[in-house]
């Protein structure tokens, strides 16, 4: 007893000590109870600490488990040939502690979230990746093994995105690939591309975006924004589906935004109309339009889940901050100066990145989509973004856009 306290061990037993009539025993599959042999009775808690325990482990080697005639359970030491009604196990019982998930919040910095994350197994790839949150995003799942592809319309800033990554860590897997999602036959030669490479693919981000262009046709006759934000990745997606469900569980982030909430897609009569998503030039109103966008990432996000969850590709949305001084402002002096004011008092980009690194890769968002983030928080989006019947004719509607123009070059 001496030396135990000399060593400091005394008291960690004695507080593990059974009362008197109390014994310890343990069920088929480990989880240890407590007799009471006086009052008859059994419980899961330990009578004086009130801790919930496990055996932890295999039986050691040599041993094995058995059952009598009246049910109970003996263990059986073929090397010393004895028997005994004690599991051997509860010499290494640890405390059924449940390991809540970490808090995160509108500080939480992307690589916070990585932090002692292997990601050396997955495959991410991210559309706009070059710049802003996007690169950030990129540079985050980069540094933790990931083999991240930069999916974007300008090869060369996509190439010094891969070099500045590369500079902080030589060893990062980056690759850069040419996808302008203002052109469906892009979307298709890039999804054609990233088919041969025969990878799998864990993580997809749709990140890229513009905001507050002047009105421009692309050349599939379709106004620039709504083609940009949601229909060119609503063909990625369409293009890369079975590579997402063979490598299931994956998960897609759609990069949405909070002004999401600042209008709606249908037109008078209730229904989703393509006059509406992509207006003529007389009818165009550049913020109005960057707000749909982001209305139409919410509504997909919410219906890819509901279509995919079941293969095991589940999707959720995010807002990943505001006003954050990246390039998204420079089609307007407006709110390159609204951007301007804003900037110090806005998250920094590893903020700004951290919402969708959550979502991607959270423990507890394994099979779980069809949600709206905001500082690595669920919250509720506008009505219209959950409104299934709205997501489903936006799928619909988006499908036939997609079909009718199989080779681009198409008018309006
Ligand atoms: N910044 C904010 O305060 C804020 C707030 C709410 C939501 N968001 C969302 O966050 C996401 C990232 O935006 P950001 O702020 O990081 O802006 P950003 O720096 O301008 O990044 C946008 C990215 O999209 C790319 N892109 C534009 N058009 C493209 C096309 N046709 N094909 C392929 N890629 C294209 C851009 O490429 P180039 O470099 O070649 O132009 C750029 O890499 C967007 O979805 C945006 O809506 C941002």
């Amino acid at each position: 007893m001496a030396a135990l306290k000399y060593a400091g061990m005394d008291d960690t037993d004695s507080e593990d000590e059974l009362p008197p009539g109390w014994e310890e025993r343990s069920t088929k599959d480990g989880w240890v109870y407590y007799a009471n042999h006086e009052e008859m009775k059994t419980q899961w808690d330990h009578p004086k600490t009130g801790k919930k325990r496990r055996c932890a482990g295999d039986l050691p080697y040599g041993w094995e488990q058995e059952m009598d005639d009246k049910g109970q359970i003996f263990y059986v030491d073929h090397i010393n040939k004895r028997k005994t009604y004690f599991d051997p196990r509860q010499a290494f019982t640890v405390e059924d502690v449940l390991v809540k998930p970490k808090r995160y919040d509108g500080n939480t910095a992307a690589l916070e979230i990585l932090q002692g994350r292997d990601l050396s197994d997955r495959v991410v790839l991210i559309t706009g990746g070059n710049s802003g949150i996007g690169f950030e995003t990129a540079k985050s799942f980069a540094l933790h093994g990931a083999h991240v592809i930069l999916a974007c319309r300008n090869l060369s800033k996509a190439i010094k995105a891969v070099s500045l990554i590369q500079q902080e860590w030589h060893k990062a897997r980056l690759e850069a690939m040419m996808l302008d999602l203002a052109s469906l036959r892009s979307v298709r030669e890039f999804a054609d591309s990233f088919k041969t490479k025969k990878l799998p693919l864990h993580i997809l981000i749709c990140n890229a975006a513009v905001c507050t262009q002047p009105w421009r046709l692309t050349e599939d006759g379709l106004e620039s924004t709504f083609q940009v934000c949601h229909l060119g990745h609503f063909l990625l997606v369409q293009c890369l589906q079975e590579v997402l469900r063979r490598s299931a569980p994956a998960r897609v982030v759609v990069v949405s935004s909070e002004s999401h909430r600042f209008t709606d897609l249908l037109d008078q009569c209730g229904k989703v109309d393509l006059a509406v998503l992509s207006p003529p030039q007389k009818d165009y109103w550049s913020m109005l339009a960057y707000n749909r966008a982001k209305l139409c990432n919410l509504l997909f996000s919410n219906e890819l889940h509901r279509r995919l969850s079941l293969h095991g590709v589940t999707c959720n949305a995010v807002h990943p901050g505001n006003m954050m001084y990246t390039a998204i402002h420079r089609s307007w002096w407006l709110m390159t100066l609204f951007f301007t004011l804003a900037r110090p008092f806005t998250k920094s980009m590893q903020q700004g990145a951290a919402t969708t690194v959550y979502c991607a890769v959270a423990p507890e968002l394994e099979g779980l989509g069809g949600m709206y983030f905001n500082n690595c928080f669920r919250c509720l989006p506008s009505s219209q973004a959950e409104d299934q019947v709205t997501a489903a004719s936006l799928w619909e509607l988006s499908e036939r856009l997609v079909s009718e123009r199989p080779t681009g070059l198409q008018a309006l």
